[in-house]
């Protein structure tokens, strides 16, 4: 099974940007330990950052045909804004996981809105770069539940 990871605009950062908030791993570290655990459950991981929002578009869309079973996503700021993210998870109805290094909702009043969220299957949020990992076990199993049916 093949996993898409995709992460939104300044996740390539991680690791310099507000380090007290989002920790000291670097996003590269993060899809190498990832992608091992993954490979455990028997799966292929994809990893895709953009700070694009048509890209990131653009790849949700094209999901189905590149042979998707299901994404772990980090939206990153356009968790909080948009509608054209949202739509692309619900036209191609992959199980999507949402996930955010900080606790969204014990930070400022506009990230405690998600527009993504409602079409996810699950969020992980506050746990830093175990919220990756988190996620990515909960989607493998969520998988292997919907293929044991
Ligand atoms: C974030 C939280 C968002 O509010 C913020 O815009 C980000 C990162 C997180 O992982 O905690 O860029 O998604």
């Amino acid at each position: 099974m093949k996993i898409l990871l995709i992460n939104g605009p300044n996740l390539q950062l991680l690791g310099f940007r507000e380090p007290g908030i989002y920790g000291r791993d670097t996003l590269e570290s993060i899809v190498s330990h990832l992608r091992e655990l993954a490979a455990g459950f028997g799966c292929e991981l994809i990893d895709f950052q953009s700070n694009h929002e048509g890209e990131i578009v653009d790849r949700i869309g094209n999901s189905i045909s590149e042979g998707i079973s299901g994404i772990v996503m980090n939206p990153a700021a356009y968790t909080h804004t948009s509608v054209a993210i949202r739509d692309a998870i619900a036209a191609v109805k992959l199980p999507v996981v949402e996930v955010h290094l900080s606790n969204v909702h014990a930070r400022e009043e506009f990230r405690s809105r998600s527009l993504t969220a409602p079409v996810c299957i699950g969020v992980v949020a506050g746990f830093g770069a175990d919220s990756y990992e988190l996620a990515l076990r909960a989607l493998c199993s969520h998988l292997k539940k919907r293929n044991q049916q």
